[in-house]
């Protein structure tokens, strides 16, 4: 969590135009010296990984994104879905009496508050998207968060209906080829964390 904690400080530091802290570059070397021992064990998923060409530094680099990726993403998930259990005791009566509709509190939870409610992308070609025109490379701020609560694909967007029939095509977890990979772990640190 210290690594993590000073992360976030030097992005936000780094963000402002202002240089990055040196604790972030010492948090760095830490994180290194506990990373790069394991690519050499035996069994060694990295090892593969470096063995086809991944650098040994992007393995690190990789290893402080799922830091990123994995902490506050998850407590905020957990939390937003006891929030709503808690806040609905309708909503919570109904899944004690059928731990079935579980996973999709789960994912009316994610709909609803996705951990990233931004993603940005870079235009790969000129395209026209509801009458703005975007251009080649041009940065592209994406708000999964009004994506799902879009009348069109969820009627009634503002209510967690835990009986709604199609509460997974939320994208909190993005989509294309940079979309979450622990998708399916999140859910299930989830769905462990609030099971009755
Ligand atoms: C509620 C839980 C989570 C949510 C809502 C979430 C959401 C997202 C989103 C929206 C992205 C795409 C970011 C972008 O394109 O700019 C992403 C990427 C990523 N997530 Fe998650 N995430 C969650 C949990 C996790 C966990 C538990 C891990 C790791 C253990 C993780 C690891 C990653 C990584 C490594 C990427 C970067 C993928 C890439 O750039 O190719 N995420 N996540």
């Amino acid at each position: 969590m210290r690594w993590y904690s000073t992360f976030v400080a030097a992005v936000s530091e780094v963000t402002a135009g202002r240089p990055l802290p040196p604790a972030a570059t010492a948090a760095f070397e830490s994180l290194a010296g506990h990373v790069l021992p394991t690519i050499d064990r035996n069994g060694s998923l990295l090892a593969d990984a470096v063995a086809r060409g991944l650098g040994r530094d992007r393995v690190v680099s990789n290893a402080a994104v799922l830091l990123f990726g994995g902490i506050e993403t998850t407590e905020g998930m957990i939390l937003n879905l006891l929030w709503h259990l808690l806040h609905h005791p309708g909503l919570l009566a109904a899944v004690r009496a059928d731990p079935d509709l579980l996973p999709n509190a789960v994912e009316e939870s994610l709909r609803l508050e996705p951990a990233a409610a931004v993603v940005d992308r870079y235009a790969t070609r000129d395209a026209e998207l509801a009458g703005a025109a975007i251009r080649r490379g041009d940065p592209v701020t994406v708000s999964l968060a009004a994506a799902n609560r879009d009348p069109a694909i969820f009627p009634d967007p503002d209510t967690f209906d835990v009986h709604r029939p199609n509460s997974r095509q939320h994208l909190a977890f993005a989509h294309g080829p940079h979309f979450c990979p622990a998708m399916d772990l999140a859910r299930l640190e989830t769905l462990i964390a609030s099971a009755p």
